[in-house]
């Protein structure tokens, strides 16, 4: 449609109906015509005429279904403007992609872009026109249960990179999409879920706001607010942030939505005394649609009618909302991309199942292996044990359109397969039962179904008798998929006990012993990898999850994921982050001494730093060269220098290295980190493959926000470090001169 039709429909509209617009709603209710109840902490009534003019629904698939709620609502809507259909496609609609952190892990912003894409067209074909990814939100302490959720991981280089390839690939698909959570949800305090937040606003643009900014520049469609507070303010109706900010510095011209119900909520922190207030702080932040709460609905006409808003607000907002309607295509055709015979024929397609396979082999992170013990040959006995060895909730949590998950691969489907020579025996349950029922409980949901048969002891003595028959044991272990994602933080981020006894029986037997390691989160592992041989984090692998995981086990796959998040010593090592400041008392790790920046009983590294993953090859790192040592300052020419390094295969098998460059400027107006990552490259190498690899360092990869909240290069000295993760590098120096050169 014309913008001069859009604009003459958007004169037709009566103040209710345009309101309407700035409300979201959850789609079953809607389609029952019940009131809608049951939000997190609120419960929505809407009246029936109210329900006939929201804007737009949230998570609701399926073509029938869509296209049912779809016609009903045109037949009611007095101008056929059509509804919206928004929904969270996080890590794939029916073909599950890996959880987005183990995706991220892959250091391959093509692939992530192209399963993006297939996630896109799945669901948009089922009717899903907006999705509420990516989320670009920075994680440095994994007792967050969303940490499952960031691709990018702790670094803002990567998050950026990854939110602007899976913008692009959901607008290459057709289908709209949103960033979020704007903005520093991941920095709660301690890790736990909507938590107090307090931090700079030089940390907030040195660290959380790249990737939004990033997504933007790509065209992003929505910004979500996040649940928590900034500076005291709740994100979803801070002013600075949403207007000055996010609308004017960064001039984002799309729609702003809330969180699940996070406008109401801003009574609960104590910030608006009702809903009245509620809706006078979001309408005047530009916040657009309200998500799951009836502010608007209950308040927005009075506020206009008193002269409290000036309706210019409803309009530019309603603008917004129907620009995008039209955007999409949607008052010619108000199903989007939904389309009945697709949705048969592409969802679960073998061609989506064969990238899902891929991808999650090639994110896998193979974070052990002694003695070389992996690849096994099929020609071993091999003993496949655990909870995770034939369970289909390897999927992972954030698949919601998909929770039975019956397409998911299990360990034990693919060993079979492979006609391998296996016995199995499940050993252990993810947790004990009660533990596992009050999670449940926590959701509303009823526990699980009476206790299985065999008791603990009776599962690991099979799962010993199984191991004694074996040369080799397989063991699938993890947190329960439930135990990560949101409202899913753990104070203590340790495998589950029980699971670390069947491990420790199990190593009693000296047989070589593999363990696949399934969670949400990085977890502490220092009492468990002394019992084991190797050891491949699997995260959360999606629906191709069995089938990749004998991929990478027998060979057939070389591991090349490197991880973006740090692996702490213990839980109390949190938040860790490879890119945080100098200290005036760094630790040394071969020399301890106290009054240095160290906790007492761990060292002071990470248990995995950052970057961290080992190959079925071998590669070494020589002779890193600068093509000059001084750049000059001149930000107009932007200077450059090449960095080189040579890298070997020293072994007979070929693989993918990710080759790493960090920066540390040396001394600064302010502290600046200790290094950052600001370039990569994922090669392949044959066997005895040995390749020059070369990175342009500009002066732009210096910049930094100073004290005055200025974004600037400062002269002087720099270090430059290439290598295999954030720990073990090559490195050298360079200068930035005030002098021309
Ligand atoms: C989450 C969002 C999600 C929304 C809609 C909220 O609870 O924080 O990430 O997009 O629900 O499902």
């Amino acid at each position: 449609m014309k913008e001069t039709k859009l604009a003459e429909l958007m004169q037709q509209m009566t103040t209710e109906e345009k309101i309407g617009q700035l409300t979201q709603i959850k789609g079953d209710a809607f389609f029952s015509h019940q009131p809608n109840t049951g939000p997190k902490t609120h419960d929505l009534v809407l009246t029936e005429s109210q329900l006939w003019q929201v804007g737009s629904l949230l998570n609701v698939a399926g073509y029938q279904k869509v296209k049912q709620m779809q016609d009903a609502y045109l037949a009611h809507s007095r101008l056929s403007i059509p509804l919206l259909f928004m929904g969270d496609v996080i890590h794939g609609y029916q073909t599950v992609f890996p959880i987005p952190l183990l995706q991220g892990c892959s250091w391959n912003p093509e692939l992530v872009a192209k399963c993006a894409y297939i996630s896109a067209l799945e669901s948009g074909y089922a009717g899903i026109q907006v999705n509420f990814s990516p989320m670009v939100d920075l994680v440095r302490d994994s007792r967050w249960g969303r940490v499952l959720e960031a691709t990018g991981g702790e670094d803002p280089y990567l998050a950026s990179l990854y939110g602007a390839s899976m913008v692009e690939a959901y607008h290459q698909a057709g289908m709209a999409c949103c960033a979020k959570h704007f903005i520093a949800y991941g920095a709660v305090e301690s890790g736990m879920d909507y938590q107090f937040v307090d931090i700079s606003r030089r940390e907030l643009f040195s660290y959380y706001l790249p990737p939004f900014q990033s997504c933007i520049q790509a065209g992003v469609d929505l910004v979500m607010t996040a649940f928590t507070t900034f500076e005291g303010i709740p994100c979803t109706v801070h002013p600075w942030l949403l207007n000055a900010l996010l609308r004017q510095k960064l001039d984002f011209q799309g729609i702003l939505i809330s969180d699940y119900s996070s406008l109401v909520e801003t009574i609960a922190h104590g910030y608006s005394s009702s809903s009245k207030e509620a809706a006078f702080y979001g309408i005047s932040s530009t916040l657009d649609i309200e998500m799951m709460s009836d502010c608007y609905l209950s308040s927005l006409s009075f506020l206009f009618d008193s002269g409290f808003v000036n309706k210019k607000l409803l309009d530019e907002s309603v603008w917004r909302i129907l620009s995008l309607k039209n955007r999409l295509g949607l008052f010619e055709n108000p199903y989007g991309l939904a389309n009945e015979e697709k949705e048969k024929h592409f969802i679960l397609s073998a061609e989506n199942l064969k990238t899902a396979r891929l991808f999650s082999s090639e994110s896998f992170v193979l974070l052990e292996n002694k003695h070389h013990l992996l690849p096994l040959t099929s020609q071993s006995k091999i003993a496949l044990i655990g909870p995770y060895a034939d369970n289909q909730g390897i999927s992972g949590a954030w698949s919601i359109y998909n929770e039975k998950n019956q397409n998911t691969v299990t360990i034990k489907q693919a060993f079979l397969e492979r006609n391998l020579d296996f016995l199995y025996a499940k050993g252990s349950s993810v947790l004990p039962e009660e533990e596992i029922n009050f999670i449940l409980s926590m959701e509303g949901n009823s526990p699980i179904s009476p206790s299985p048969s065999s008791t603990l002891q009776e599962m690991q003595q099979e799962a010993i008798e199984v191991a004694n028959q074996s040369d080799v044991i397989v063991l699938a272990l993890g947190e329960h998929y439930k135990q990560s994602g949101e409202g899913a933080s753990r104070s203590m981020i340790d495998l589950p006990s029980i699971q670390l006894d069947l491990l420790r029986l199990l190593s009693s037997l000296g047989k070589p012993i593999v363990v696949l390691l399934f969670s949400g989160r990085p977890l502490a592992l220092k009492e468990v990898v002394p019992y084991l041989d190797a050891l491949l984090w699997v995260g959360f692998p999606g629906t191709e999850g069995g089938h990749a995981i004998g991929d990478v086990l027998f060979g057939d796959v070389n591991p090349s994921g490197r991880l973006t998040m740090s692996f702490p010593q213990t839980t109390g090592q949190n938040p860790l982050y490879y890119n945080h400041y100098s200290t005036g008392r760094p630790a040394d790790q071969h020399s301890p001494y106290r009054y240095t920046a160290r906790f007492q009983d761990i060292p002071p590294k990470p248990f995995y730093p950052f970057g961290y993953g080992l190959s079925y090859a071998e590669f070494e790192y020589k002779a890193l060269t600068l093509s000059k040592t001084t750049l000059s300052l001149d930000l107009e020419k932007n200077d450059s220098l090449t960095v080189s390094i040579t890298v070997k295969n020293s072994s007979s098998i070929a693989g993918k290295e990710t080759i790493q460059l960090y920066i540390q400027d040396c001394f600064a107006s302010v502290v600046r980190p200790v290094k950052e990552l600001k370039h990569f490259q994922k090669v392949y190498f044959a066997p005895d493959e040995e390749k020059k690899i070369s990175f342009t360092v500009t002066l732009s990869d210096l910049m930094f926000w100073n004290q005055d909240l200025a974004y600037i290069v400062e002269p002087g000295e720099f270090k430059v470090f290439v290598g295999r993760n954030s720990e073990d590098t090559l490195e050298a120096k360079f200068v930035v001169s005030p002098m021309s050169n």
